[in-house]
């Protein structure tokens, strides 16, 4: 039977215990992100309303494209979406095979040869 010095002390003990939590972080939060997917090998025209707030997705994950719908977060990819305000009310193509340099807008990357042979849902 173990007195209550015992257990004071081994409570002790608990409490001088640093907790690991490095590998839960390093679980959900990676330091590496990895590489967003090709979602799409077209842009998808969408209606902005000026003054409001989207979020597209770099992921290339989101089965709401071109928006995020959180997935980038449930896979652990390190990766965020891009926030941004709608200056005006205007119809944009918005690219969806992640490739563009001016995103979230599409300029025309997706017509290239590298994205045209890559595979829908792998990393180019
Ligand atoms: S789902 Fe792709 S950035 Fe959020």
């Amino acid at each position: 039977m173990r007195g209550v010095g015992a257990i004071l002390r081994r409570g002790a003990g608990d409490l001088n215990t640093r907790r690991d939590v490095s590998s839960w972080l390093a679980r959900w939060f990676p330091r590496t992100p990895v590489r967003s997917v090709v979602a799409l090998k077209t842009p998808i025209k969408v209606e902005l309303v000026a003054g409001k707030t989207y979020r597209w997705c770099v992921c290339g994950r989101s089965k709401k494209q071109p928006f995020c719908d959180g997935s980038h977060f449930f896979q652990r990819t390190g990766l965020s979406p891009l926030k941004f305000k709608a200056q005006e009310t205007r119809t944009v193509a918005l690219c969806t095979c992640k490739a563009t340099q001016r995103p979230p807008y599409c300029d025309g990357t997706h017509r290239s040869e590298r994205v045209q042979k890559a595979e829908v849902g792998s990393p180019l």
